[in-house]
């Protein structure tokens, strides 16, 4: 059989099965009475976001591919980057979705809202496995509403089908986002030193004793500030800027030694304007792009859920919105949040040894 364009004209309905696809809208099979306007427009504003879901992941499974080589081309970070900010820019979409969902008046929303029965967004298999897609831990879950265990009861019951429990599973089994992103920032030449590089231990080690240094030299300075334009008493100061720096010394240093993996990330963050880092720095951006662009949709959907129904239950038996609130506090990507505590303005940072690695060395001979 030729693998050539077929001799029958590809139409627009044809190409994207729209019959298949208008017909979707009217509720569950034997569904009587029909969706009222209301409930239609319901109806398609979920459908809608799962449409997007089932993009976003697609595009964070490309993503992660990408990053899980053992060794990641330069050439690829751009690529991954692409898909991160394709799914940022659908999140921001999304977000501003809400915003149609609004229109439906409480008193409207009122009259289905018992035909949902106890079904709700929570038992959205999609937006689950992209949660255990990004790394989302279970440990950081609300207490008390287990997702996870929800969906195999579903599973068990029949009402989630094989193939998406497989899928998921797939999911829960390689390594996520995060995991992927840890192990490649693990990865990061340190002062021109590669884990594998004789003396790597010494390089990271002597970076991280001089970055807290540089934090410290910083801290005091700051203090002598704060005192002398009368913010604050050096008692009151004190303990708040040495706190900071026990938390860059138990960031950079948990067990004592140094975290190849943030130290990697701190040093990408430090010194962002090395040419052979601007990919690098990209990709750590847009991984925080995504995960705020995320938690914007959270946060915009709980806004909407108390302008539609205050504090009641919710039909998926959680608080409401309480429980949707709690959810805004999850943070995927802890360590790129937390570096930021840590940073340092350039001055106060050492000069990059073996610049030339970096990338300077062209520009020094061109100039
Ligand atoms: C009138 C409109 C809506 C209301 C009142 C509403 C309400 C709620 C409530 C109360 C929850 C918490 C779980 C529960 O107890 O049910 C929830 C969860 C959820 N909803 Fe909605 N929702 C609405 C529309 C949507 C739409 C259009 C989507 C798009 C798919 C959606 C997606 C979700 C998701 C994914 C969750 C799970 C959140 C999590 O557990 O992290 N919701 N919703």
């Amino acid at each position: 059989m030729a693998d050539g364009p077929s001799d029958a004209r590809m139409t627009y309905g044809g190409y994207l099965r729209l019959d298949e696809l208008l017909a979707l809208q009217e509720g569950p099979e034997g569904y009587s009475p029909a969706p009222s306007n209301d409930e239609l427009h319901f109806i398609i504003v979920h459908q809608t976001f799962e449409l997007w879901f089932k993009l976003i992941l697609r595009e964070l499974k490309e993503a992660r591919t990408l990053l899980t080589q053992s060794k990641v081309e330069e050439s690829q970070i751009p690529v991954i980057v692409h898909h991160l900010e394709r799914v940022s820019e659908i999140f921001r979409l999304l977000a501003d979705q809400w915003k149609v969902m609004e229109t439906l008046s409480p008193q409207d929303f009122l009259a289905f809202r018992d035909r949902l029965g106890t079904s709700s967004g929570f038992e959205s298999w999609q937006m689950r496995e992209l949660e255990v897609l990004l790394g989302l831990e279970q440990t950081q879950r609300v207490g008390g509403m287990d997702p996870l265990a929800h969906m195999q009861k579903l599973s068990e019951e029949g009402k989630v089908t094989e193939e998406v429990m497989k899928a998921f599973e797939d999911t829960n089994e390689k390594p996520s986002l995060n995991d992927a992103l840890n192990a490649w920032l693990s990865r990061t030449p340190i002062h021109a030193s590669l884990p594998e590089s004789e003396g790597d231990e010494a390089t990271v080690q002597a970076y991280v004793d001089g970055h807290l240094q540089a934090m410290m030299d910083h801290g005091e300075q700051v203090i002598a500030h704060m005192v002398r334009i009368g913010h604050g008493t050096e008692a009151g100061v004190r303990p708040r800027i040495e706190a900071g720096i026990e938390g860059a010394r138990t960031f950079l240093l948990p067990d004592g030694k140094p975290h190849r993996g943030r130290a990697g990330l701190l040093f990408i963050e430090s010194y962002r304007d090395l040419p052979l880092l601007s990919w690098p720095r990209r990709l750590l951006d847009s991984f925080v792009e995504l995960e705020q662009a995320m938690l914007l949709f959270r946060t915009h959907h709980a806004r909407m859920v108390e302008r539609m129904i205050g504090r009641r239950m919710g039909t998926g038996g959680s608080s409401g919105v309480d429980y949707l609130d709690a959810t805004t506090k999850y943070r995927v990507f802890v360590d790129l949040w937390a570096v930021r505590t840590l940073l340092v303005k350039r001055e106060a940072l050492a000069d990059v040894s073996n610049a030339e690695f970096y990338g300077f060395s062209s520009d020094t001979q061109s100039s």
